[in-house]
């Protein structure tokens, strides 16, 4: 029996890296996946599979003597036959439509499909279970891992997230989505450690721009229920300036948004910055036109995922 899951990417659309310290974001799943597939094996190996790589390691063997990338899956590999009693080995692959280390949520969405494949294999777990046994492997090595990433490729949709409370926003959205990838790889762990001490030298000013960021995002929620685009846009370039001010920004991607001011409605970073992607707002009125201004970019139009995580058995 093979039990194969699979995830959305997600984008932020609001909220990152303030939702670290208290705040609230909103994110949604877009239509790029990653499929984890896994079996039982009669050895006691934990065996993984994927574009980025390949590793064998002993089903006992300590995470931490793991190679990071793939140090989550071994965890929830681990943590699921231990939970099941199962004497099993492990073979794990994956598959990926989601360019990794660029704020497209790769890893989380890794964690998320692999968590539900894994179980799968044994049990159905709920969603809150795949969620919450995600996130610890997230944490594996990236401790402060707001889970707001993990979560919505979990539920997918669009969702409002704080540390303590996860909304799915029932919203009949009328825009599309551009995302651009200014192909600069980042650590997501290194970024929020910059953030860190950022808040640690400027308390009141960084305390300031919580505020801020607070404020617009309750405008931008409201703007969002209403589908006035223009409005949303508007608040997604004054959220592009607070993370310019926290230093996550950098030329490329100013460039970039740039490129499209005036042609699409507002476009901000996604995710940690310094590198990785923009998300641009549009509709069928200015879609185009936003392709054809990023020509020199790596960029694709995207839709919402309402799905979530999927998980069947073959
Ligand atoms: C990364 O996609 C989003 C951050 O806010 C980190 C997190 O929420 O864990 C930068």
């Amino acid at each position: 029996m093979k039990s194969i899951a699979s995830a959305p990417a997600k984008v932020i659309l609001f909220g990152e890296h303030f939702i670290i310290y208290g705040g609230k974001a909103i994110l949604c799943s877009i239509d790029k996946r990653i499929t984890v597939e896994s079996e039982l094996i009669d050895d006691n190996t934990i065996q993984i599979s994927s574009d980025l790589g390949s590793i064998t390691s002993s089903r006992d063997e300590s995470i931490k003597n793991t190679d990071p990338k793939f140090g989550p899956l071994v965890f929830i590999a681990q943590k699921i036959l231990k939970q099941f009693e199962s004497k099993s080995g492990l073979k794990i692959s994956i598959k990926s439509e989601i360019p990794s280390g660029v704020g497209l949520g790769s890893s989380s969405a890794c964690c998320v499909a692999a968590a539900s494949s894994i179980s799968g294999l044994f049990t159905n777990y709920s969603k809150d279970e795949i969620v919450k046994i995600a996130i610890e492997a997230e944490r594996t090595v990236f401790e402060n891992a707001s889970g707001a990433d993990t979560s919505i490729c979990t539920f997918g949709g669009i969702m409002e997230y704080t540390k303590q409370e996860t909304k799915n926003l029932d919203l009949k959205p009328k825009f599309h989505l551009v995302i651009a990838n200014s192909k600069m790889i980042h650590s997501t762990s290194e970024v929020v450690l910059r953030v860190k001490q950022f808040r640690e030298k400027q308390v009141d000013e960084f305390a300031l721009l919580c505020q801020n960021e607070s404020s617009l995002i309750e405008e931008a929620l409201d703007a969002l229920k209403r589908n006035d685009l223009g409005l949303i846009g508007e608040k997604m370039l004054i959220n592009q300036t607070h993370l310019q001010k926290i230093g996550v920004s950098n030329q490329t991607l100013d460039e970039m948004i740039r490129a499209i001011k005036g042609i699409s409605y507002g476009a901000k970073i996604t995710g940690a910055g310094d590198g990785g992607c923009i998300v641009i707002l549009v509709d069928e009125s200015n879609l185009q036109k936003t392709l054809d201004a990023l020509k020199n970019y790596e960029c694709f139009a995207t839709k919402i995922d309402t799905l979530g995580v999927e998980q069947k058995t073959i």
